[in-house]
Formats: structure tokens, sequence, C-alpha cells
């Protein structure tokens, strides 16, 4: 993930022995002396528990923790002694925490980006041999719940059935529809879909349909299903294009939901939970068993979110071309306040843009992200933004189907929309807050504007 992976692991790993502690030594004196000019005289260097560990848990442990999705926790010290120096470039390098948003455009309330003093504090504490300090020091710990990101769940709906994964080639769409048994409508104000098997879920969407919906009403509920499987033409369409509301998408690295006070998502009661997953191989045959966690508003709230997304799948990337544009403009119906971003590309996906095209022509960059395959994070805005009607949005993005992308299947391939990695996407998914009473459909209908007389 760090670049010099290799060496800085060495390094930390060795850091145990005492042949390795010459070592960190040296690099600690000569990092010092870099250093010694910015800190004041005098002052201590910084320790585990006074220093490290708050910064640690505001911007590490969310995912460096039991159960978490990184592989190494930075709770106690003995975990994230052996670290130090790895810790050390990975936040200098701004590799860690993960963020990929321009800090040019836009300011965003879960950007987990360490302050410069932050990043010092870090180093400088390394340099110093990692020391520990004093555990009475220390903050209170942070208590997560069991592997969950956000409060402990009021109630968690899983995919039934487990699904056996292949160790090889290409799995299609796998559908399993969950009824929630909800006898009253719900309002959802955060979830988090986890995975069992993490490593082969490369995204996941859950959708909500309602009892009066009509999408996928001939396909088996509670066990797994690929299109080719269902048996009539409207049905396998179903399963290619539903305008159903998204309760929450997952990708590596992302975020769960957590609105604002006053907003949430609706699951009307009745509703079932359409788990959409796209799962990837790696050689290991595998099964999965996925599940949503979902918290209630304690009361019903003023807004409703909706997940909209901006799609261009008309696109074709031509062969070896490193730096393709595709865009898609479009038009808000009715008024909403934005709230968030989630940009979906594949393998040779580069950046992506989200823009307000203002009357006259000229564009205002809401959010760029420099593209990552493998951390694909969502976006809130620190401020919500209300956005009339007729307001336009464009989303941009660029493709690298060259040679020097490193993830790129086939550099001499013309690139269309297609579900495989090694086809392309192109999905500005946002989320937008409208009044509680609205739906996506009714979102959709332009209302009449009274016009003053
Ligand atoms: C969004 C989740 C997330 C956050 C937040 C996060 N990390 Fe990580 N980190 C990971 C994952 C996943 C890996 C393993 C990725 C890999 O090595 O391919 C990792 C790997 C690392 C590594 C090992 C790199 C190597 O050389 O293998 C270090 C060191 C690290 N993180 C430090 C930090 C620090 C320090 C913070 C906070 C300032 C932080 N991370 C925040 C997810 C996260």
């Amino acid at each position: 993930m760090c670049g010099a992976k290799t060496a800085l692991r060495k390094n930390a790993t060795l850091a145990i022995g005492a042949q390795a502690a010459a070592a960190v030594l040296l690099v600690g004196t000569a990092v010092l002396a870099a250093e010694g000019a910015a800190r004041q005289p005098g002052s201590a260097a910084p320790t585990f528990y006074r220093d490290v560990l708050p910064i640690l848990q505001n911007h590490c442990q969310g995912c460096h923790r039991p159960l978490g999705i990184a592989p190494m926790p930075f709770v106690t010290y003995g975990e994230t002694r052996p670290w130090a120096s790895s810790i050390a470039y990975c936040v200098k390098a701004k590799k860690m925490p993960p963020w990929f948003a321009d800090p040019r455009y836009g300011r965003f309330s879960g950007d987990p980006s360490l302050s410069p003093a932050e990043i010092a504090s870090v180093g400088a504490w390394a340099a110093a041999g990692a020391p520990a300090g004093d555990p009475r020091g220390a903050p209170p710990p942070r208590h997560w719940a069991g592997g969950w990101s956000i409060s402990q769940p009021d109630t968690i709906v899983q995919m039934p059935a487990a699904v056996k994964l292949p160790a090889h080639g290409n799995v299609d769409y796998t559908y399993e529809i969950v009824p929630t048994g909800f006898t009253r409508d719900a309002w959802v104000r955060m979830s988090q879909i986890r995975p069992s098997s993490p490593q082969h879920v490369h995204h996941a969407v859950v959708y909500v349909r309602p009892p009066d919906s009509k999408w996928l009403r001939q396909a088996p509920t509670g066990v797994p299903f690929t299109a080719s499987s269902l048996p009539d033409a409207q049905s396998r369409r179903d399963a290619e294009w539903t305008d159903s509301d998204i309760l929450l998408v997952y990708a590596p690295g992302s975020s769960p939901d957590q609105w604002p006070a006053g907003m949430a998502k609706f699951v009307p009661a009745g509703s079932d939970l359409v788990f959409q997953m796209h799962y990837i191989t790696n050689g290991h045959t595998a099964s999965d068993q996925t599940r949503i966690g979902l918290v209630f508003a304690k009361q019903p709230p003023g807004e409703r979110v909706l997940t909209l997304e901006l799609t261009n799948d008309r696109f074709v990337i031509p062969p070896g071309v490193d730096d393709y544009r595709v865009e898609v403009h479009g038009t808000l119906p009715n008024d909403c306040t934005l709230l968030s971003f989630f940009p979906h590309l594949h393998l040779r996906g580069k950046r992506f843009e989200y823009n307000l095209v203002h009357p006259g022509g000229s564009i205002e960059t809401l959010l760029r992200v420099n593209y990552d395959f493998y951390w694909q994070l969502s976006y809130r805005l620190a401020q919500p933004r209300f956005l009339k009607a007729g307001t336009e949005l464009q989303a941009v993005a660029w493709f690298n189907n060259s040679r020097n992308n490193p993830h790129n299947p086939d550099p001499g391939a013309a690139v269309h929309w297609g579900d495989q990695t090694s086809d392309e996407m192109m999905v500005g998914f946002f989320d937008v807050a409208v009044p509680a009473s609205m739906d996506k459909w009714q979102f959709f209908v332009r209302r009449p504007r009274t016009v003053p007389k």
C-alpha cells in the first residue's frame, strides 16, 4: 500500500530484535536532525500514550482495530510499536489514511487527513525510537461495536443463504432477496454492509423493494440467483436494470452511511432488501454471506435521503489512450440538498469530477478524486449544499487505458461499459435530501413552479 513497503516492513519487524535497534536509531538520528529545527528546544519527544494514540484513535482505528478492514490493529502499544517507522513513512507520504479528494476542491466531513503538526509528531515519535510514555496520559479507549463502524445496529439483515464462490473465473452478478419482516415503516439513520468474505467482494448494492414494487417478483426469495438463471425475459431484464431506491453501496474501503440529524433513508413496512453482489475470484474457493446493519432514527426525520446517479454507459475507450474523458450531465427536476458523492469506475479509472454548471456555462468543481480502484470512498460535503430545481450537474471521468496503468488488464482493447472489472463503468452516485414525504419517482416529476406575477 505504502510503496517502499518491503523495506519498511523489514525494518519494522526487525526493530523488535536487538540487532535492528541500531538501524532504527540511525534512522532516528537522521530524522531527528532534520526535524530538530522545527521542534521547541527542550521539548520532550512525543510519546505513544500522550501524542500518538489520540491520532491513531481519530484517524486510523476505524480500520486498524480488531475486526477492522486493515490487517493489523493499532490499538495497544505492543501492536503499534513494530510498525512505528512504517506508520511514520505512510503518514508523511500521505498514503495513510487513504483519501483521494484533491484538496483544492470542496471540504468533506469525513476527511481523515492528518494535519502537518500531527504528521510531524508521528515522525518525531518514530525517530525517537517510538517511546511508550506514561499510560496514565492515554486518552480513554474508543469503543467499537464489534466489527461495526456505526453504533450497535438495531437490526441486522443477512442473506439467508451463503453464496459459494469458485476459485477462478468471472462470477455473474449474484442477487439475493431478503424479506425484512418490518411491520412498520423504518427510517434508517445509519447503515453498514459487511461481507463475510470481503476479499471476494468487488462491490455490493443493497436496494429497497417496497411491497408494491413489481421488480424481480418472479425471482426466488432467500437464495442466491443470477440473471441467466431466471426463467423469463422480463425477470432477466429486471436483474439488469432497476429504478429502485438504493439503501447503501459497498466497495473496498467505502464508509458506512451516517446521515446528519433530521435526515434518514426510508424503508417502507413489508419491504425486501435486494442484495446485488459483484464477486471476484482470487484462486481460492470461498463462501460469502453478506449482511447489512441498520440503526433507526428515533423519530421520523424531516428529510428523506435519496441516492441518485449520473451514469454514462455509451463510451468506447480507445486502446492505449492514457487520459480518455467521458462526461454526463443531468438537470435536477426539483429542489434538494446535496450531501455526498461516491464515484465508481473500474480498473482503468483515473480521475473523477463532480461539477455544477452555472447558467452562462461557468463550471464549479465540487469534488475531484484521484481515483484508486482499490479504495472506493464516499465523500460527504462538510456543508450540505442546497440546489434549486433546474441546477445542472455534471460528472466527468478520465480513464487510463495505456500500458503505464499498472492495473490495466488489456491496453490493446477498446473498452465498453460492462459488469466485469475488465469492462468499464462510469457512475457518479450522489445523495440528496428531499422532503420526507417525497420518494424517488416523485422527485423526478418536475413540479410546476409558481411564477410570481
Ligand atoms: C479506510 C481504512 C484505513 C484507514 C482509515 C487507515 N488505514 Fe492503514 N491500512 C488499511 C489497509 C486495508 C491496509 C492494508 C493494505 C495493504 O497493505 O495493501 C493498511 C496498511 C497500513 C500500513 C502498512 C503499509 C505497508 O507497508 O504494508 C500502515 C503503516 C498503515 N496502514 C498506517 C495507517 C495509519 C498510521 C493510519 C492513520 C493515520 C491508517 N493507516 C489509516 C486501511 C486503513
